[in-house]
Order: structure tokens, then sequence, then C-alpha cells
């Protein structure tokens, strides 16, 4: 089968298309004909790799262990092992192989019990692949934010993957108004996504513009909780998707619930099947959309990592394998 394999960290070029052998499911597995994946920042970020200090341990201190990216997909089941249940051969399914890896490439195993389910009925394969990452990383932060009180929340980055599907959460979830901070070619993207009130970053510093809010959201980590914390109502939470200078969003999150008042969050992100599950009723039920920026095919993959990497993508860029029904 044909994969996208790097043996060393580095820049986009150390990807190289290859024929490597396809795997066959273990008796707890299945066997996906990729029909559709992404490239997205965790890939990018664990190629070069960023954040060298946690990535190189886990990720291989070298080289690294796992050597074809790819972490959201969408496809068919084409083969399962024996004890396999809940799919059969024929099977549309989408979801995650988060810190597995794998998906930049034809075929991929994983576990029954990992996180796929069935594509939903209202998406193509390339939708599909491209609500997983973003969303589920919402997911993680918008769970840390206590919606009892309808809160108003200050989403910054709110047309990159996970901004805009933190957008659709928070509206989803009954925030009473949303702030999203963009540029003004996207206002009406994000107003789409639910968002009430926009900002335009490239004009205003929206730390500077004297509202307050329950939640500042930072979904692109180009801002710090000391910068926003004026921002913040007194018991407001500030969420961050980067770790920040000095990995600073680990240490508040410790310290700043001790102290009290202002605080900051920063989960630590985790996939799961229910998840997927979850993302599926949303779908279907017209909660959630994908948002598609460029669709690459494989052969074409430098070329849209590098396009990632400009961090100027909005919302997702597909990678496509084929039949896209
Ligand atoms: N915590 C984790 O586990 C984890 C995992 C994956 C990613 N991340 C991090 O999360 C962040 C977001 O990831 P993503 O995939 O959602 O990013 P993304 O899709 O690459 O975000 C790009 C978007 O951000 C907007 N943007 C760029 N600079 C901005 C600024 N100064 N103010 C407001 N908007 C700005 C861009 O808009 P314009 O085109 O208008 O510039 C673009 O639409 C990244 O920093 C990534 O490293 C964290």
């Amino acid at each position: 089968m044909k994969a996208v394999v790097y043996t060393k960290y580095g820049p986009p070029e150390v990807l190289q298309l290859k024929e490597v052998q396809k795997p066959t499911p273990k008796e707890n597995e299945v066997l996906i004909k990729i029909h559709a994946t992404t490239v997205n920042r965790t890939d990018c970020g664990f190629r070069k790799p960023e954040y060298p200090i946690i990535i190189r341990p886990i990720h291989g201190l070298i080289k690294p262990k796992k050597t074809i990216l790819g972490s959201e997909l969408a496809g068919e089941i084409e083969a399962i092992g024996k004890d396999v249940k809940s799919f059969k051969p024929g099977d549309k399914v989408f979801g995650l192989s988060t810190y597995n890896f794998g998906a930049h490439a034809e075929y991929i195993c994983l576990p029954e019990t990992g996180s796929i389910t069935t594509v939903p009925v209202n998406m193509s394969y390339d939708e599909a692949a491209a609500v997983c990452d973003g969303l589920f990383l919402a997911m993680n932060l918008i769970r840390k934010i206590d919606f009892t009180n309808k809160p108003e929340i200050l989403v910054n980055g709110a047309t990159g993957s996970i901004g805009s599907a933190c957008l659709q959460l928070a509206k989803h979830y009954g925030a009473k108004k949303i702030t999203a901070v963009c540029n003004t070619q996207n206002f009406e993207l994000v107003k789409s996504l639910g968002a009430d009130d926009v900002i335009d970053y490239t004009k205003e510093d929206f730390t500077n513009n004297g509202q307050l809010y329950d939640v500042v959201l930072d979904a692109v980590g180009k801002s710090s909780f000391f910068r926003c914390r004026k921002l913040l109502k007194p018991n407001g939470v500030y969420l961050s998707t980067e770790l920040g200078y000095l990995m600073q969003n680990i240490f508040l999150a410790l310290i700043t619930p001790i102290i009290g008042g202002k605080r900051v969050k920063f989960p630590i992100p985790k996939d799961s099947k229910e998840d997927v599950v979850l993302f599926k009723e949303l779908i279907e039920a017209g909660h959630y959309k994908a948002v598609i920026d460029r669709i690459y095919p494989l052969e074409k993959i430098i070329e849209a990592v590098k396009y990632v990497e400009t961090g100027q993508k909005i919302g997702n860029v597909v990678i496509s394998l084929g039949d896209n029904e």
C-alpha cells in the first residue's frame, strides 16, 4: 500500500510517499481502507517536533517510533479480526488514531474498541475525516466550562480547526453570548458557526476591548492569562490550546485554583469511542458541520503540510484518497 513515511524529525521534506506492507488486522482489530484523512497541527507538532522536551521521550528520543503520521480518518472496513463483533466488512467508519497516528496511508488497522464509529449519514468521507481532531480537542476545552448560568465566551482564533469547533460547541451547549476573534474576511463564517459578536484581530487588540467575559478561550494560543486577566469576570476562566511561554499554562492551571478567583484550566486531551459516537449524534442532529479549507491528494501531502504550517488555514485541510461518497 502507499503511505507517507518519515524516519527522522524535521521539516515537511522528511515526509516520503512510499510503498509499504499492507497491515493485517489482529483478532480484535478492523482493517480500514482509508478514503480521507487530514493534515493537522498535531501531525505537524510531532513531525518537527514542537515541544521536544515532551514529544521526544514519548515518540522517540532520536527518531520517531511511529513512522506514519495522520490522526483522523474516514473510510470503509475491508476486513475484521475473528473477535470483532460490532463492525463488519463494508461498514463506513470515521474517527481518531490520535497518538498512534498511521492515517497517512491507504490502510490502517485499529482496535474495535478504538475511537471509531460509523460515518454520520449526512456526511461525505472528506467531511467526516475533517471533523474529528478539532472537535475532540474543542470538546476537551468546552467540558471545562460551566454552562449552567449561560456564560459569555470569547474565542480567539475562531477560524482554526479547534476554534471553529469551539464556536459550534459553545453555541450548542448554551453560551449566552459568543465573541469570535478572527480576520474580517471570515466574519460571515464565524457568525454562521454561532458567533454573536466579532472582533478583527488585524485591526484591534481584543484584550483592550473593555468587555468582561466568563470565559476567554484562546484556540490558537496567541495570548496569555496575564494579558487576558483584565477581560475575565471575578471567577472567570482562561483556557488555551498552547502550553504558553515556559509552559506557564500547566503551572497556572495548578496554582490559580488554589489562589481562587480568576483561573487557568489546561486539560490534557484524551480521545474515546464515546466521544466519537457523541460527535456523530451532534452531526446527524444538525448541531455540527465540517469546515474544510482545502483538499489535497496523498501525493501532494508536503504541499498540504506547508499550507497548514502557515497557521492560516480556515478549519481543516483534508487529504482525499479516492472515492468520496
Ligand atoms: N493542546 C493540544 O493537544 C493541541 C493539539 C493540536 C493543536 N494544538 C494547538 O492549538 C492551536 C490551534 O490549532 P488549530 O489546528 O485549530 O489551528 P489552525 O487551524 O492552524 O489555526 C489557524 C487559524 O488561526 C487564525 N489565527 C492565526 N493567528 C491568529 C491571531 N493572532 N489571532 C486570531 N486568529 C489567528 C488564522 O486566521 P487568519 O487566516 O485570519 O490568520 C487561521 O484561521 C495551535 O497553536 C496548535 O499548536 C494544541
